[in-house]
Formats: structure tokens, sequence, C-alpha cells
């Protein structure tokens, strides 16, 4: 969701900034800019893809070594040329990109108008470069930190400041940022993958910390204007999770990187059939733990929920999922001696980063099962672990929701162990079979050739239920949000059990119903659920283990996944949901990488 480049160094900025865009595009945009310093800014910035941006900086040719660069994701007015980024203030004194939203922008912009000033594009963005120019004394930083205490919201925001040139200046409160360091260049980006053709030194801009780049020099200051030491890091992510690398999609090469993914997520976790967990809880917490809270988005609410499942049945220990958005708000009956787990892909989604601290200040444990090293979920919270799932590029999580799934599993092995409701020798049983999950992954990567058979079916739908029991239930919501995010197809996903109560009278003659029917305890339900649809016209798509029998006969067409213990079926389950919306969505045309109106890393509430 909106995307910064920034470079300084000896090199032609254009280029850079514009590739650096180009890696970010995936966390959705709808407009893309930059602007290149010297005596005079050049700024440049269109509506739609960043083609288009292309073709109007190879039509003018903008020459300069300094620069900033923007994707936008509308938030404060549409999607249009005028509110693209860069900003530039109203006597040029300083252009700017930014990333967030100012909370009290349109308190700033009357006392602004007021003292004449006019604002061209509906942005909040504008607002800061305004503010800026009224409050500009001529020290960059030290104005940045005026404007910084007047703000309300969140940015990570980079500037150009006339009379600086030769400098890129940045701030941040609660959005990412991420200064590169070359040799003799610098590098600015919101994300890791924009920097990843350049250098993996990199330095984490923390909140309220203002930053001045040259070509040799990244200086740090505190909000008292002195100056920090830049820590730098080192980042373990190779370029080549971020290139496609001969898939003709992200998704589809995300969906076949799960093995390694899950491989590299658990192995780290498993030592000689004990579970080794990268952090610590309290002494006697799990012994006094009375009850867990998953907070999560998106799919990886659905992890959580899965994980509920596992959990209560492994453990014995009540867990409450709720999605963050929600959680933030309702004032949950939380405190010390409760464990709050917070799932994110990207670290940075706002709703389940504003959850995490409302936990921590009501002063429960916080543990966080994150994706992106460094993002501001896995620095706050207590403890981390993180899922090595490698970059994620395709706006639709496959390969970060297995591997947190994977996390789960450990999670639950641990907690029941430390319980005593796991044996030893049960513990290291379970965690063998978890060490197994990414051949069977693998297998489950066969219904690749099914899926494609049926793509053509579904593609042509216009609604499709998914209906699951128990564990099962998770990931019909899973599967359903797949197919809808990317195809736009309506789908819903409901427990089987449910469909009585209303949803049924939706079925009629032709209308596609996945049923997920994994788990052998519940199949006599799921049949029955079955039967109830199809004698209402439903065409049945099943999805049940290798050796499930009596299925043929009353589904349309069965997938068989590899049979794998109850409670890490849906490593399994998931595969064949995956590759379906991926192909289904091939079918029908519609950008599988890039789906619209949708972000990958959902900085704003
Ligand atoms: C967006 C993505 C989803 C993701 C959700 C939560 O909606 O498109 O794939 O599940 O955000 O994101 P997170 O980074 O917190 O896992």
């Amino acid at each position: 969701m909106c995307g910064i480049v920034g470079y300084i160094g000896a090199e032609e900025a254009a280029p850079i900034l514009i590739n650096g865009l180009r890696r970010l595009e995936y966390r959705g945009y709808d407009s893309a800019g930059i602007a290149i310093g010297g005596d005079n800014v050049t700024v440049i910035k269109e509506k739609g893809r960043i083609d288009n941006l292309q073709k109007s900086v190879d039509a003018s040719c903008p020459s300069g070594h300094w620069g900033i660069g923007h994707t936008r994701w509308a938030t404060h007015g549409i999607p249009d040329k005028c509110n693209a980024h860069p900003h530039t203030s109203q006597n040029g004194t300083v252009t700017l990109v930014h990333n967030g939203i100012i909370e009290n922008y349109l308190e700033i912009k009357t006392d602004l108008t007021t003292l004449g000033y006019t604002f061209k594009s509906d942005t909040d963005t504008e607002v800061i470069a305004q503010l800026f120019d009224y409050l500009y004394d001529g020290d960059a930083v030290g104005t940045m930190i005026k404007v910084s205490n007047r703000l309300e919201g969140s940015y990570a925001a980079a500037l150009l400041v006339k009379g600086h040139e030769d400098r890129i200046f940045a701030m941040k409160k609660d959005s990412p940022l991420i200064v590169g360091r070359g040799k003799g260049e610098n590098y600015l980006a919101s994300d890791i993958p924009a920097l990843l053709p350049y250098t993996k030194d990199c330095y984490i801009v923390n909140d309220n910390e203002f930053i001045e780049l040259s070509c040799d020099d990244i200086k740090v200051y505190s909000k008292t204007g002195a100056q920090k030491k830049a820590e730098i890091k080192k980042i373990e992510l190779s370029i080549d999770s971020a290139e496609k690398g001969g898939y003709s999609y992200f998704m589809e090469k995300e969906i076949y990187e799960q093995p390694s993914a899950v491989k590299n997520t658990v192995s780290p976790l498993i030592r000689n059939g004990k579970i080794n967990l990268p952090f610590q809880f309290p002494e006697n917490f799990i012994k006094n733990l009375k009850r867990i809270y998953i907070v999560a988005c998106g799919s990886a609410y659905h992890v959580g929920m899965t994980a509920k499942y596992i959990i209560e049945d492994m453990a014995r220990i009540p867990v409450e999922t709720d999605i963050a958005s929600e959680f933030r708000y309702r004032n949950p009956i939380i405190g010390k001696g409760d464990l709050c787990i917070f799932i994110s892909q990207s670290g940075e989604t706002a709703d389940t980063l504003a959850s995490l601290r409302e936990a921590k200040n009501r002063g429960v444990f916080t543990l966080s099962v994150v994706n992106v090293m460094f993002s501001t979920i896995a620095r706050e919270s207590d403890g981390v672990i993180y899922t090595n799932a490698g970059a994620e590029i395709a706006v639709a999580t496959t390969k970060a929701f297995s591997a947190q799934l994977g996390v789960s599993y450990i999670l639950a092995a641990y907690l029941a162990h430390e319980k005593g409701l796991l044996s030893d020798a049960q513990l290291e049983a379970f965690t063998r079979e978890i060490s197994e999950l990414p051949e069977k992954i693998a297998a489950s990567l066969k219904t690749d050739e099914i899926t494609a058979k049926l793509a053509g079916h579904i593609s042509r739908q216009e609604h499709i239920f998914f209906i699951g029991r128990g564990i099962d239930y998770p990931l019909c919501l899973e599967g359903s949000l797949k197919l809808k995010e990317i195809s736009y197809i309506h789908c819903e996903g409901y427990g089987a059990g449910e469909l009585k109560h209303g949803t049924i009278s939706l079925i009629e003659d032709g209308t596609v119903v996945a049923a997920v029917a994994t788990d052998d305890a519940l199949l006599g339900k799921m049949i029955s659920n079955i039967r109830e649809v199809r004698s209402r016209g439903a065409y049945v798509l099943a999805v049940v283990k290798e050796g499930t029998e009596g299925i043929e006969d009353i589904a349309d067409e069965v997938i068989y996944i590899p049979s794998a213990s109850r409670y890490l079926t849906p490593s399994l389950t998931v595969v064949p949901l995956q590759l379906l919306a991926f192909h289904a969505t091939v079918e029908r045309g519609c950008d599988v990488d890039k789906p619209r109106n949708l972000a990958k890393s959902v900085t704003v509430e």
C-alpha cells in the first residue's frame, strides 16, 4: 500500500527510482511519480501503472543524481495525476512523497489556507509539504521536527529541500522506512525488495527519527535534534525471491515455493525431537496460562482460526481469535498472564500493529509470527517467530500462509508438551511429522493438474460456496478469500452445518459448492451436507484425503490430497484451493499478482 524509494549517488537517479518502484508494485497502487533533484526539481507523475510513468520519463529524460519516487494507493482524493505524489509546496521549498495518513490534515489545511496557502490536490500529503514550507527556517532537519510535532497520524516521508541540493531528507512514524547503504551512494525505501538489487546493508528507521542522506553519509536525528548512530543490519533475503524465476506469475512461483517455505520455517524450531523457540516465555508463564488470543487480518486471521482448533485440542487452552480491526476497538478483556499472538506476513498491517500496542499497554505477553524481518510488529513484540518464507510478492498470500500454519503446529505442540499433555515420545513423533510436511506439500502440488482442468468451469461461475467442518472450516474461508480476491468471482465460505440456516436457499441448479472434507471424524456429517446441496442442484467439487471412500458417488469432481495427521492436514488442503484460485483467475484474464483495489501491505486502517 503506497511505496517510497529514494536514491543519491553517482548514477542517474531516474532509472534506479523506476526500478525500485517496480519492485514495490506488489504493494498495490494506482498512480506513480518521481522527483529528480537539482537546481530545479523535476517532478513527473502519472495515473495508472508504472509503464505510464516510464513513458513520460523516457520522453523528458530528467537528469540528476538524487531523487525520490512513489507509488500511491488512493486514500484522500481520487487516483489521478494531480493527487499522485510527489507534491511540491507553494513556494517550491520542498518536494515530498508520503506513505500513511495524516489524521488532522483538514485542521492544518484550514489554518494554512487562512495564512494564504492554496492547495492543488485533495491529499493529506500536500498538507505536509505546505506546513514544511510555512515552518521552514533554513534548517531542514529542524523543520521536519517542527512539522512532526504538528502531525497526527502515520507517515513515512522522503523530502527534497530547496537550498539543500545533493541531500535527501526523511521522517517516519508508524509507517515503514528503510535506508540502504551503498558505496558512495545511499538508498531509501518503504520495503526491502526495492533495495535488494543494490545493497543488503540497511538501517531500519525507527519512529520519530529524522534522516539526512548524502552520497557518503547517513545521518539519523532524534526528536530533540540530537544525532544518533545508524546501526546497520544485514538483510537475509535473496534477490531471487523477488524475481519470477521462470514462472509466469509470482503467485504461481510462491505456491510452488511452499515446501521450502515451510521447511525453512519449521526446521530451526525443531531440535532433536524437541521444540526450540527463539525467545523465552516468562517463568511459569505456560503453567499459569489461562487463555490465548490470536489477532490478525485477512489470510493470517484464517491461520489464527486454524491454530485455535489445533491448540485447543492439543493443549486444552482456550483460544479466542479476533480480526485486528475489531480487537483494537472492542476493549478486550485481557491482562497480565494472558498470551496474545499476532500473525502477520508483512509485520506492518496497521490494525494488527495497533492491536499489538493495545495488548502491550495492558501488560499482556505479546508474541508475533511475522515474515518480514525487522518489521514493526516483529520489533515491538515481546517474542517473535519468523516465518522464513522469503519475499512474498503476489498480493494474495500463499507461502506465508503455509509457513504461518507451520508455526501454529509448533506452538500447539510446545504448549501441549509444556502442559504435560504430550509426552516426550509423542512430541518427538509429532515434530517428525512436521518435518515430513514439506514433502507432503510437494505431493499436494500434484493437484495442479486437476485444478487446471477444472479452472474453465470455475471461471465461468458468478457464485461459489465453500463448505467444511472443524479444521476444514477456516480452510474454506481461506479458499473462498483466495478465489474471490483475485478472480472477482463472488465466493463465500461456510461451516457446513450452518448451511441450513439461510445459505442453502441460494443453491440452485449448477451452483458450484466446494466441499472440503478431510476430517475422518466429521466425514459422515459432510456427506450428509453434500447430499443436501446436491439434491438442490449443486455441482459439488469435493476435496478429500487419499483413500476416502464413497465420495465419488456423490460429488461431481473429487480432488484428492495426501493423507496426514488431522492437525497437519490444513497444509495439504490449502494447496489445491490456492491452485484453483490461481488457474481460474488466469482463465478469466485477471491480474493474478496485483488484483484491483488490493494492497499487499495494508499500512492504513
Ligand atoms: C492484505 C493481504 C492479505 C493478508 C492481509 C494481512 O489484505 O492482501 O494477503 O492476509 O493483508 O496482512 P499481513 O501482512 O498482516 O499478513
